[in-house]
């Protein structure tokens, strides 16, 4: 009776351990890294910042890449695997998504000196916030403890990232599919004041007139004629324009400035001000960040450490890549 009692007790401890240390184990946390990796932070930082020399545009490259990795399958590196079958050949990233040699180089450099111990998708999460930092915009402590992803997803790739052309409805609901709200649907397409987008991704609003004769579309004139001259009909849809024409180097909250007067880029853009279907919380928010850049840079900041959360694999799932380029052998 004695022994049975105490087995019992013992195993409800155990179980009791376990929960707690695996409960622990998946959440991240912002020092995972600190005895194994302490240069992490400063080489990423570093190897930024040298490509943003060479670059400025990277920056926002690399904060759509992480992006576009937690995306599909969460924030698992999937984003970076080659292959045509992979996820750089979907819809949204072909031609499309870059920076692919930075990752490398980073990862490079964070294996010398930390040889086999950081992941990739820890990578592109630093390296994200490192962009936000050097273009401007706000620092957050980026949690870590990701690991990588055995498979790419280019299904996940075609059907999870919003498009340009889809509605704030169809957008809405892509977000919450991987947990996020619609603060940061708004929030995170502030990320839009910086970086290019190609005529193929906004020229559906550039040539379509209604009844009257008007551009049926909510962009404001001469913005309209200058992308007209930029992206003629049966042009090089491979050209490229500014989200913000102001600063489109530089982190700010010109983005939502814009959108007040119908200088959004994209139909996904000025949609969240000016679509029909808008409900009030976009619009209102718009307007707040248009007038209040530390509300912005707080609600991005906060965001973006949700979006890194998207469905981490953690403790013993998946892997640490050797290189980011493929799963280990
Ligand atoms: C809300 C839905 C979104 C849509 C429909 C969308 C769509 C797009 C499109 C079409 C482009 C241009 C791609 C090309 O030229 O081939 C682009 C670029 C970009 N996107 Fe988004 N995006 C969205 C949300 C986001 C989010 C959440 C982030 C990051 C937090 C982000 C960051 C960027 C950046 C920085 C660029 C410029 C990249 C560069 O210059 O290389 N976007 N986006
Ligand atoms: C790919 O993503 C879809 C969601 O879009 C998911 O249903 C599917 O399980 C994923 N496949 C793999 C192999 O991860
Ligand atoms: C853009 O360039 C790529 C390769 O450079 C090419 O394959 C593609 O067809 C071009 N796309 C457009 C829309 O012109
Ligand atoms: C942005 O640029 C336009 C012209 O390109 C100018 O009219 C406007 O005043 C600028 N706005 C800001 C806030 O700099
Ligand atoms: C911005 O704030 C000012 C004063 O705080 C207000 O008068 C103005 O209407 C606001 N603009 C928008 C677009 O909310």
């Amino acid at each position: 009776m004695k022994r049975s009692s105490s087995f019992e007790g013992y195993s409800l401890l155990v179980i009791t351990f376990m929960v707690l240390f695996l409960g622990v184990r998946s959440q991240l946390t912002s020092n995972f890294y600190s005895t194994t990796c302490p240069t992490l932070l400063q080489i990423v930082r570093k190897e930024v910042q040298n490509a943003i020399k060479t670059e400025m545009r990277m920056a926002a490259s690399l904060i759509r890449l992480h992006f576009h990795d937690c995306f599909v399958n969460g924030c698992d590196a999937s984003v970076l695997l080659d292959g045509s079958d992979g996820e750089k050949f979907s819809g949204p990233n072909v031609n499309s998504a870059r920076g692919f040699e930075v990752v490398d180089r980073i990862k490079s450099s964070v294996e010398s000196a930390c040889s086999g111990v950081v992941s990739c998708a820890d990578i592109l999460a630093i390296a994200a916030r490192d962009s936000v930092v050097l273009s401007g915009g706000p620092s957050w402590k980026v949690v870590l403890g990701r690991r990588d992803g055995l498979v790419a997803n280019q299904t996940g790739s075609n059907l999870g990232l919003p498009a340009p052309f889809e509605s704030l409805d169809v957008i809405t609901q892509k977000f919450a599919d991987v947990g996020l709200n619609l603060i940061d649907v708004v929030s995170l397409s502030g990320a839009h004041t910086i970086g290019l987008a190609r005529c193929v991704t906004f020229n559906n609003r550039l040539f379509n007139f209604n009844a009257t004769g008007a551009p049926d579309s909510l962009l404001e004139s001469s913005m309209l004629s200058d992308l007209q001259s930029l992206c003629p009909v049966n042009g090089d849809g491979n050209k490229t324009a500014p989200f913000d024409r102001n600063s489109s180097d530089l982190f700010d909250n010109h983005y939502f400035k814009n959108l007040l007067t119908g200088k959004g880029l994209l139909e996904s853009d000025q949609t969240l001000f000016s679509g029909d279907t808008a409900p009030s919380t976009t619009k209102s928010f718009v307007e707040r960040y248009s007038n209040n850049s530390d509300l912005f840079f707080t609600d991005f900041a906060n965001s973006m450490i949700k979006m890194g959360n998207i469905n981490p694999l953690t403790g013993s799932d998946g892997e640490i890549r050797k290189n980011c380029r493929v799963v280990n052998s």
